[in-house]
């Protein structure tokens, strides 16, 4: 039997606008495009853990309108199960203003709507799909305490936790008992830094520093996303790096949530950590190719040709280095 995934988080209607660089503050700049395209960190984990085949149940709220109907057909498309999915009658959908420049990188703006109804109360009335997972997955755009809670619930349950925070909070906005309650902790190099309450963190040094201190703090496991770098695992036994595959990216939206997805549904398929991580990268890295959020999320035929290719490289398997190669900030 597959071991369960219950996916918490948002679902966001993002609106796309492609255009040539970023506007400066107070400049305006022409778009080249519109689109309306399925999103949310919560939506898009829970997309690319059910298209890459895991046994996935979201939680999550939309409103009662079109935008809410068009996440939740676009979820089910996924495989995901949907039902338990709360529907606010009087709070709109989530959106999402993106704007993706021609190197493909992004600037989000999130407008939270019905997702700030995925509350305390919602989350207790659905306890028994607490206890039938196997895996709670999480990020942060969802009410905070919703989290806090969510994490507390699944570690009392003994189920694995995975706390992907995005957007970071500062140290002294979360619980101190929550690190404790990680398994995996999945920040980026900025949602590292903002964790730490640095500014930023700038190369390898700090990042493993940052990282350190989390684990002191009682996270289990600590894993830094480096975008086009790779990944990089840093737990109380080491550290490992976990390279990229190099591809010329179209838009990096939701790469990092394909890579989420693809790393819980290798962990619930009882694979190595390790292997699940590079699993992770070749999803992701496919993600980057294709424009959008869930549109840009790759079914898993096309994951698994790329870890054939890849099986006698040392872009899979198992890799224990002592340390990372050094990079610019
Ligand atoms: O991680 C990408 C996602 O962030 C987008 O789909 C957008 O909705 C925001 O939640």
């Amino acid at each position: 039997m597959k071991k369960k995934i219950l996916l918490i988080g948002s679902l966001n209607m993002d609106l796309v606008i492609e255009m040539k660089r970023m506007p400066l503050v107070g400049e305006t700049v022409a778009g080249e495009s519109l689109a309306y395209i399925p999103g949310g960190k919560g939506a898009n984990q829970a997309y690319a853990a059910a298209r890459l085949g895991g046994a996935v149940t979201m939680l999550g709220c939309v409103g009662s309108d079109q935008m809410g109907d068009a996440l939740l057909e676009s979820l089910k498309e996924s495989g995901a199960e949907i039902s338990q999915i709360r529907r606010s009658a009087d709070t709109p959908t989530g959106m999402a203003m993106i704007y993706v420049n021609q190197e493909g990188n992004n600037s989000i703006v999130v407008l939270s709507g019905a997702n700030a109804c995925c509350d305390i109360s919602y989350l207790q009335e659905k306890d028994t799909l607490f206890a039938e997972a196997d895996y709670v997955m999480l990020q942060m755009e969802i009410p905070r305490e919703a989290v806090f809670y969510a994490a507390r619930r699944a570690k009392e349950l003994g189920k694995t936790v995975i706390l992907n925070p995005a957007p970071a909070p500062s140290p002294k906005d979360l619980p101190a008992d929550l690190w404790a309650q990680i398994d995996y902790l999945t920040p980026n190099e900025t949602e590292l830094a903002a964790l730490c309450g640095e500014e930023s963190l700038c190369g390898q040094e700090q990042v493993l520093k940052g990282a350190a201190k989390l684990l002191a703090k009682g996270v289990g496991n600590v894993l830094v996303t480096l975008g086009e770098k790779g990944a990089l695992l840093i737990n109380r036994q080491g550290e490992a790096f976990f390279p990229a595959r190099a591809v010329a990216a179209a838009d990096t939206t939701a790469a990092g949530d394909c890579f989420h997805g693809a790393f819980v549904v290798s962990l619930a398929e009882g694979k190595e950590r390790a292997d699940a991580i590079a699993f992770a990268n070749l999803a992701s890295s496919i993600a980057v190719t294709r424009k959008g959020a869930q549109s840009s999320i790759p079914a898993r035929e096309e994951v698994q040709e790329l870890v054939r290719e890849a099986a006698c490289t040392p872009l899979f398997g198992s890799i224990k280095i002592p340390s990372v190669p050094e990079w610019k900030c």
